[in-house]
C-alpha cells in the first residue's frame, strides 16, 4: 500500500545491472507459521557497467530481514540500509558472497505472488516481480544465475518437494522433517524460479527426443485429480515432438515437471523444468471438461513448454520486452494448435478474440504498443496487446518472409542469443539477417499503439480489362501518441469471377504465370494496384486468413457477402463474410421499429449452412455463431447495449423460428456419437447439436425442451451436459432451469473446476444472472474470495459476458463491480486490476451509461490506500 503517487518506469531509463549474480544457493525451512529463507549470492561487479562506485541494491517486498553477512562476516546496521522495498549495501568488493536470511509468511499471502499456500501445498509464482517477496535479490530478468535449492519440510504433510532442474540429494531430518536438494544447470532470471511442497500424487510418462535422450515427464496433482492427467501429458508429448519438427528445438533437462494448483492468478507459468498450472488449465476428464477446455489445455501445455526456448533459453532483457517471449510463444502455440486440429477454426477463434477484446484495448485508455515505453505496474501489462497482437506481429513476419526464411530467422535467433536476455529488436534483426530483408519500417509495429484502419476502394475499367484496387491506411491516435507513420502490412488477397472461380492476379499485362492469391505489401499511406486481363468485374476476397491485425473497410453488398460465404476458397474469409453479413443485418435493426424486416437472405444462407452436410462441419459450426454482443459493441461508435442486445436477440429468434424444423433435423443428425473423441468433426457435431438446442430453447420450443432435458440427463461428456444446462438456464423454462442447476451442483459439488463452470453459466446468463442472483452467488458456500477462478467465474463473467445485465441505466451493475474491485484490492491487487477492465471502456457507451461508469471509476479512485495495480488502471482510464 502506498500513500503518495506511484512511480512510472521508463524504457529510456534502462541501464545494465551494476552487479551480476553467478550463483544462488537457497535453503527453505517451511513451517505452518512461516518460512525462513537462507540465500547465499555469489556476486561480481558487471564489467559492462560504467557505474563504478555503485552500491549493491537488492529488491525486496514485505520481507523480514533476519541476518546479513558479507563473505561470512555479519554486517552491522550502519553497513547496510533496509529501505523496505530495497536493501542497499554501500561498500562491496569486486567479487563477494552475500548471505541473507529472511522470514516470510506464505500462509498469509493472498496476493498469490512469491511463496504462498494453495489447498495445503506450498507453491511459488515469481513472474514478473514475485521473487523479491521471497528474498532480497536483483529482481530483473537480465540478471541470470545458476540456482541450487534445498527445501526442508515436514515429511508427512509435504512428502513431495520440488524445484527447478535435477534432484541431487535427499534425506531425513530430525522431528519428522526431510529435505530435497535441486540443482538447475541453466543460468536463469529469478522470475523462472519455482518451488512446490505438498502431498501430491505423481503421474509419470516419458519422451524420447530426436537425439535419443529419454526425458522423464512427471505430473503432480492432488490425489482426487489423479485421473485427470492423461490429456495434459499427451499434449506435452505432442508439443515436444512438434517443436523438434517445426522449430528444431529439443528439450534440454532430464526431467520435465507439471504441477496443478487451484489458486493461481493466471493460466500457467513456464518455470524452468517445473511448469505450474492453474488447475482449470491442465486437469481434464471426459466427465468434467468441455471440448473448449480440452483444447485450451492442449494449447497452454504447449505454450508453457515452448517457452523453454522462447522465454527461458532466450529471455527478456527487461519487462518492456515482454512480448519478445509472449508474442512469439503465442504464435508458436497457435501454429501448433492449427496443426493438431482444424487450422481454419483455430484462426477464426484467434481472430475473434483479437477483434473483440484486443481491438477494444487498442481503442481504449490503456492502449499501449507491443513494446511499451513506460508502465507503473508491470502486472498490468500482461495484456491482449502483448500476447495476441504480439503474436499477430510475429505472424506478419511469417507472412512476409514465408515459412523457410522465417525458420532460418528463428534458428539464427535461438543460436545467436542462447543464454542471453535480449530485446524485440534483436528478434527482428535475426529475421532481417536471415532473410536479407529490410524490416526497419516493420519495427513500427512494436512502437506504435492502435489498430490500423484499411479503407479499400475499387473500380473496373471494362474497356481495358483492368481492375484497380486502392488501399489506404490510417492509424488512430492513442494516449500519448499522435501523427503516426504508416505500417508495413502484408495484405493477402484473391479475386473471384461470378461463378466463384479464382482469377489469375496479373499485376502487369504480360504477367503470364500469375498466381490466384498474392501477399501484397503495403508501406505507404495509399497504394493502387492494377490487375490486368479481366473479362468482368471481380469480387474481391481481401485480407485472407486475416494476414494483418487491422480493421478492414470495403463496401461489400449483402449480395457479395452471400456469394463469398459460399464461394471464397479461403475458409477464414468465408466465415468472415458470414460475420459481416450478420453484423450488417443486426446493426440495421438496432433501434429500428419493431416491424422492421429481418433480411430474408440471411435465413436462406443459414438454412444452407444447416442443411448441407457436405460442407466442412467444423467451419459450419463456427459460421452459425452470431457475432457476440461484445463484438457488436466494439464496432459501435456509441454503444446502446440494450438496443444491441435486443437487435441480436431478434435476429437469433427470427432465424430459430424460420429454421425450426431444420434445427430439429440438425440436432438429430448430429446427436450422440458412438464413442467420445476430440477430432475436429466430433467437436463440430457437438457444437452443432448444442447450437441447435440453444436456438430451439430461445423460442420456447417444446421439442427442443424435451431434447435438452434428455441430453442433460444422458450426456456422457461435459460438453453436452453443460450445453444442455446452458440452453435450459437461458430459456424461459424456469422449473427446468432450477432443477438442472440443482442437480448439476449436486453431482459436481466436490470438483472445483466444474463448480467454476456452474457459476459462470449462471453469471453469464441474462436470465439467471441478474444482480440479485449474482449477489446470492457470492454468498454461496462454494464461492471463495481467495480463489481467483471463482472471482472470475462470477464477477468476471457477469461484467464481461452478461452485458445486458451489467449495463443497467441506473448504474447498479457498475457500482456492484466497483464494490468488488475495492474489496479485492487489499487481498489480491492483480485480480482487482483485471476486474476493472469493463469500466475502462466507459467512453464507448451512450451518455447515460458513460457517466455512471465514470462515477464508478471515481469511487474506486477514491478508495484509501489503493494498490499500484488498480491505481494505474483507474487513473489512466479517467485521464
Ligand atoms: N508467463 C506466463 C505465460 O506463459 C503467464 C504468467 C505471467 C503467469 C505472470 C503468472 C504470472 O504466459
Ligand atoms: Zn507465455
Amino acid at each position: 500500500m502506498r500513500s503518495n503517487q506511484p512511480q512510472t518506469i521508463y524504457l529510456s531509463d534502462y541501464k545494465v545491472p551494476a552487479y551480476l549474480v553467478d550463483h544462488v544457493d537457497l535453503r527453505f525451512e517451511l513451517f505452518e507459521h512461516g518460512a525462513r529463507v537462507h540465500s547465499i549470492l555469489t556476486v561480481r561487479r558487471n564489467p559492462q557497467s560504467d557505474d563504478v562506485g555503485a552500491p549493491l541494491v537488492l529488491d525486496g517486498d514485505r520481507l523480514v530481514l533476519e541476518s546479513l553477512a558479507l563473505n561470512g562476516t555479519p554486517l552491522d546496521g550502519d553497513q547496510y540500509e533496509d529501505r523496505g522495498d530495497q536493501l542497499v549495501v554501500a561498500d562491496v568488493p569486486e567479487q563477494f558472497q552475500l548471505s541473507v536470511v529472511t522470514w516470510i509468511e506464505p500462509q498469509n499471502n493472498t496476493r498469490l505472488e512469491g511463496l504462498y499456500k494453495s489447498s495445503g501445498m506450498f507453491c511459488t509464482q515469481c513472474e514478473a516481480e514475485g521473487f523479491r517477496c521471497i528474498t532480497f535479490f536483483p529482481d530483473r530478468p537480465d540478471v541470470m544465475a545458476r540456482f541450487r535449492t534445498r527445501i526442508e519440510a515436514d515429511r508427512s504433510a509435504y512428502p513431495v518437494l520440488l524445484s527447478n532442474g535435477n534432484d541431487i540429494d535427499r534425506g531425513d531430518l530430525p522431528d519428522g522433517r526431510h529435505f530435497v536438494t535441486w540443482e538447475d544447470p541453466f543460468p536463469k532470471p529469478c522470475y523462472l524460479f519455482a518451488l512446490v511442497a505438498g502431498d501430491l500424487v505423481e503421474k509419470r510418462d516419458s519422451f524420447r527426443t530426436r537425439s535419443g535422450r529419454d526425458i522423464d515427464l512427471r505430473m503432480y496433482v492432488e490425489p482426487r485429480n489423479a485421473d485427470k492427467c492423461a490429456h495434459a501429458l499427451d499434449s506435452l508429448k505432442r508439443a515436444m515432438r512438434w517443436d523438434e519438427e517445426v522449430y528444431g528445438r529439443e528439450y534440454d533437462l532430464d526431467i520435465f515437471m507439471i504441477v496443478a494448483v487451484d489458486d493461481f492468478n493466471m493460466g500457467a507459468m513456464e518455470n524452468k523444468g517445473l511448469n505450474i498450472f492453474n488447475s482449470s488449465c491442465v486437469l481434464a476428464s471426459q466427465d468434467t471438461a468441455t471440448d473448449a477446455a480440452y483444447q485450451r489445455i492442449e494449447a497452454i501445455v504447449a505454450h508453457e513448454y515452448f517457452h523453454n526456448w522462447s522465454g527461458n533459453r532466450v529471455t527478456c532483457r527487461d519487462w518492456f520486452q515482454l512480448s519478445l517471449k509472449e508474442g512469439f510463444t503465442v504464435f508458436r502455440d497457435s501454429q501448433f494448435s492449427a496443426d493438431m486440429g482444424s487450422a481454419t477454426v483455430k484462426r477464426i477463434e484467434d481472430v475473434t478474440l483479437l477483434r473483440t477484446a484486443q481491438f477494444a484495448e487498442d481503442a481504449g485508455p490503456m492502449a499501449h504498443p507491443v513494446r511499451p515505453s513506460s508502465y507503473i505496474e508491470i502486472s498490468n501489462f500482461y495484456t491482449l496487446t502483448i500476447y495476441e497482437k504480439g503474436a499477430e506481429v510475429v505472424r506478419m513476419l511469417h507472412n512476409l518472409l514465408g515459412p523457410e526464411l522465417f525458420r532460418k530467422g528463428s534458428d539464427l535467433y535461438f543460436e545467436r542469443h542462447d543464454g542471453q536476455a535480449v530485446t524485440t529488436d534483436d528478434f527482428v534483426r535475426a529475421m532481417e539477417d536471415a532473410s536479407g530483408r529490410d524490416l526497419s519500417q516493420f519495427r513500427l509495429w512494436y512502437e506504435q499503439a492502435g489498430t490500423p484502419v484499411l479503407t479499400v476502394r475499387d473500380e473496373f475499367d471494362a474497356d481495358r480489362g483492368v481492375y484497380r484496387l486502392t488501399v489506404e491506411q490510417t492509424l488512430p491516435d492513442t494516449p500519448g501518441q499522435t501523427d503516426k507513420k504508416p505500417h508495413h502490412i502484408p495484405f493477402a488477397l484473391g479475386l473471384l469471377d461470378r461463378r466463384g472461380q479464382p482469377l489469375p492476379l496479373r499485376l502487369a499485362d504480360d504477367d503470364t504465370e500469375a498466381p490466384t492469391e498474392r501477399m501484397l505489401e503495403l508501406t505507404e499511406r495509399a497504394h493502387t494496384f492494377e490487375f490486368h486481363g479481366l473479362a468482368e468485374c471481380p469480387v474481391p476476397s481481401l485480407l485472407r486468413n486475416f494476414s494483418a491485425p487491422v480493421r478492414l473497410n470495403y463496401p461489400w453488398t449483402r449480395e457479395q457477402l452471400l456469394f463469398l460465404m459460399s464461394h471464397d476458397p479461403d475458409g477464414f474469409n468465408r466465415w468472415d463474410a458470414g460475420q459481416r453479413l450478420a453484423v450488417d443485418v443486426i446493426q440495421s435493426l438496432v433501434g429500428a421499429p419493431r416491424d422492421t424486416q429481418v433480411e430474408p437472405r440471411l435465413v436462406t444462407a443459414y438454412r444452407h449452412l444447416i442443411c448441407d452436410a457436405s460442407l466442412d462441419q467444423a467451419l459450419v459450426a463456427k459460421m452459425l455463431q452470431l457475432p457476440s454482443e461484445a463484438y457488436l459493441i466494439e464496432l459501435a461508435d456509441e454503444a446502446d447495449v440494450p438496443a444491441i442486445h435486443q437487435a441480436r436477440e431478434r435476429v437469433l429468434k427470427h432465424l430459430a423460428i424460420s429454421l425450426r424444423d431444420e434445427l430439429v433435423a440438425c440436432y438429430r443428425r448430429n446427436a450422440q456419437d458412438s464413442a467420445y473423441d476430440l477430432s475436429p468433426l466430433a467437436i463440430a457435431r457437438r457444437s452443432l447439436r448444442n447450437t441447435a438446442l440453444a436456438w430451439l430453447l430461445a423460442i420456447n420450443d417444446e421439442e427442443g425442451r424435451a431434447l435438452a432435458v434428455r441430453q442433460f440427463r444422458d450426456a456422457d461428456n461435459m460438453t453436452d451436459r453443460i450445453g444442455a444446462l446452458r440452453a435450459l438456464v437461458n430459456s424461459d423454462y424456469e422449473d427446468d432451469r432450477n432443477q438442472a442447476l440443482a442437480s448439476f451442483y449436486q453431482r459436481y459439488q466436490d470438483d472445483p473446476q466444474v463448480v467454476e463452470q456452474w457459476f459462470s453459466v449462471q453469471a453469464a446468463s441474462d436470465r439467471a444472472g441478474q444482480l440479485p442472483q449474482i449477489r446470492a452467488l457470492l454468498t454461496h458456500p462454494a464461492f471463495d474470495w481467495k480463489n481467483p477462478n471463482k472471482v472470475r467465474a462470477v464477477v468476471g463473467a457477469f461484467a464481461g459476458q452478461n452485458l445486458a445485465a451489467f449495463h443497467q441505466v441506473d448504474g447498479s451493475g457498475y457500482d456492484f463491480l466497483a464494490e468488488q474491485v475495492c474489496r479485492l484490492d487489499d487481498s489480491n491487487p492483480q485480480i482487482a486490476a483485471r476486474l476493472v477492465t469493463p469500466l475502462t471502456r466507459w467512453r464507448k457507451f451512450a451518455p447515460a451509461y458513460r457517466e455512471r461508469m465514470r462515477a464508478a471509476l471515481e469511487r474506486i479512485r477514491d478508495k484509501p490506500s489503493l494498490s499500484r495495480d488498480v491505481y494505474e488502471v483507474v487513473h489512466k482510464s479517467l485521464a
